[in-house]
């Protein structure tokens, strides 16, 4: 004998999809509003070594794979080991006071204490090959790192940004080979250019709460 409707199963389920949307809407929306997270744009912490982009990465030049080398490889963009330092520094530079911790580093193979920067909570799924195999730049999402003394976080990465971005990639897509270039400019516009990879590459990015929340 079946007490249940027909059906009551489905509509259970149905039920209780929804309640999680607007839960999750809720939440959300409260998260959007009192979540620190929101105050990060700007977050520009003191480094233990007073190393500068804007001479490493602008005046002299180096690829940032140079030193984040999994970029394109990986989930997790690395944070160079201290014997990528040394390359250099075991000659130049080699009695600077600035460089004494990376050379106890060197000694002791302890990591520099470096201070992280930007970070995702624990529940949203982020991979930084897909989006610089896709031609998405270091400096559509970090700016003009190449500039900055001291890296500082300039876009919130809230999920309001993430989904600007998904909604209409277009001008944020280049050749892949100049996603490190952080002031390539295109020839033509880089909507229009971005459209074009876009179609030969079938690039999608997800809207759907599964893509970022696993
Ligand atoms: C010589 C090595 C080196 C090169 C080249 C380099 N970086 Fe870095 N990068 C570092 C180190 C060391 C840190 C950690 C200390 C800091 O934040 O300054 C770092 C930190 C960062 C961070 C902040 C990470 C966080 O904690 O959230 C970003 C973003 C970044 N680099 C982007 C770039 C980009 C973009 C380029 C290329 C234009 C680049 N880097 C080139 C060594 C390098
Ligand atoms: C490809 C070579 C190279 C690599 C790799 C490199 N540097 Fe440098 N670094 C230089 C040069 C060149 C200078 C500028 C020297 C000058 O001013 O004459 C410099 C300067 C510095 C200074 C300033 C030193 C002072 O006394 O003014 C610091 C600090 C520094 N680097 C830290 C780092 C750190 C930390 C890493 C690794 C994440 C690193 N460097 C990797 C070449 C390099
Ligand atoms: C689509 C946006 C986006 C692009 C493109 C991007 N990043 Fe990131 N990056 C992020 C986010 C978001 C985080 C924080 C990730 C986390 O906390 O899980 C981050 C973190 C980092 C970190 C700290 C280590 C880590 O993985 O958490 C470094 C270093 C970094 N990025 C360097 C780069 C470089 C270099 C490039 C270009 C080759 C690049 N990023 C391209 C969004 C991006
Ligand atoms: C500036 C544009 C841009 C921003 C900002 C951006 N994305 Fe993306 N995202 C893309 C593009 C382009 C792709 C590639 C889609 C493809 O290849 O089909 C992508 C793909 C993804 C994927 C699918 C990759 C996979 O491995 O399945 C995830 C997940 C994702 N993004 C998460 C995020 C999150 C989380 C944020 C914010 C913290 C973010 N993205 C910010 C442009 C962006
Ligand atoms: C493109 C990536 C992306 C997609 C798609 C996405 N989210 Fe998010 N979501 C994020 C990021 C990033 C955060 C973290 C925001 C922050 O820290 O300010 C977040 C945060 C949240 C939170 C806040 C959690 C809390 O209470 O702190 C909820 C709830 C949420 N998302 C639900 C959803 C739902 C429901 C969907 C589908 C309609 C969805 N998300 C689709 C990236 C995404």
């Amino acid at each position: 004998m079946n007490v249940f409707p027909k059906g009551f199963d489905t509509n259970l389920r149905l039920g209780i999809a929804g309640a999680l949307v607007i839960l999750g809407a809720v939440s959300g929306a409260a998260a959007y509003l009192l979540h620190p997270q929101q105050l990060d744009t700007g977050y520009q912490p003191r480094q233990p070594v007073p190393y500068s982009h804007k001479l490493h990465a602008g005046n002299l030049g180096m690829d940032c794979l140079y030193c984040h080398a999994t970029v394109d490889k990986s989930s997790y963009a690395a944070i160079p080991a201290t014997e990528t330092c040394m390359n250099c520094h075991h000659r130049v530079k080699d009695k600077s006071p600035k460089l004494q911790m990376v050379r106890d580093s060197y000694a002791s193979n302890q990591p520099v204490p470096w201070i992280k920067i930007h970070r995702l909570p624990d529940y949203v799924y982020f991979n930084h090959q897909a989006h610089v195999t896709a031609g998405v730049s270091c400096v559509s999402c970090h700016g003009r790192v190449d500039q900055m003394v001291e890296v500082m976080q300039v876009n919130t990465l809230n999920m309001a940004w993430c989904l600007d971005c998904h909604r209409n990639p277009a001008p944020n897509v280049r050749p892949a080979q100049f996603v490190t270039k952080l002031d390539w400019q295109p020839d033509i516009d880089a909507a229009e250019l971005g459209r074009k990879i876009i179609a030969e590459k079938g690039i999608h990015p997800p809207e759907y709460c599964s893509g970022c929340h696993r």
